[in-house]
């Protein structure tokens, strides 16, 4: 497994719609092991594909639960999402140190390929909805600023430049921490 350099903002990828997986292959299965390591190694809870500069759409979720197992959405697709909806912080691993109030569905019903290519249908709520609903955003080239108040947005962002002076380019080495630090 690889840990792959992650797109910050500012990023062409981060803006692109990707591509459904037409089969899931050795390649995709490698893909999703490296987003793993990738998102791990940055302390996330969830990656998708666009971040490592893959326009393809697959993404993962981890929130920090063994059961049931870490979330891999390959083709992912919101089939229904809960009226009630949940107000809450969220960051993104490609737009650190960045942090806004995203409202988001609280629960969601979603339909997905997992990692040996089978179909299956789950209902997330809380926190690990929220993640998902957030990686699925990031397929189609949304991101969390992108559900703030324009105000909002324009805060952070200016926030994000002046973080980003001196610092040319949007990539990102991920460099995995020693065990045990949070
Ligand atoms: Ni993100």
């Amino acid at each position: 497994m690889t840990v792959l350099r992650l797109h910050l903002l500012g990023s062409p990828l981060l803006r692109q719609k990707a591509s459904p997986v037409a089969t899931v292959d050795d390649a995709v299965r490698r893909l999703v092991d490296d987003l793993f390591e990738t998102m791990r190694a940055a302390k996330g809870v969830g990656l998708a594909a666009n971040q490592v500069g893959v326009a393809r759409r697959v993404a993962v979720v981890d929130v920090g639960e063994s059961d049931p197992p870490p979330l891999v959405l390959i083709n992912p697709r919101i089939v229904s999402r809960s009226p009630e909806t949940e107000t809450a912080e969220e960051g993104c691993l490609s737009i650190p140190e960045i942090f806004g109030d995203v409202e988001r569905a609280h629960t969601v019903e979603l339909e997905a390929l997992d990692q040996e290519g089978r179909p299956y249908r789950a209902t997330l709520s809380g926190f690990k909805a929220r993640a998902a609903q957030h990686e699925i955003d990031h397929l189609d080239g949304v991101l969390f600023l992108d559900h703030l108040s324009a105000v909002k947005r324009g805060l952070l962002l200016a926030k994000w430049k002046k973080s980003r002076k001196g610092k040319p380019g949007y990539l990102k080495e991920v460099v995995p921490e020693p065990a045990g630090e949070l």
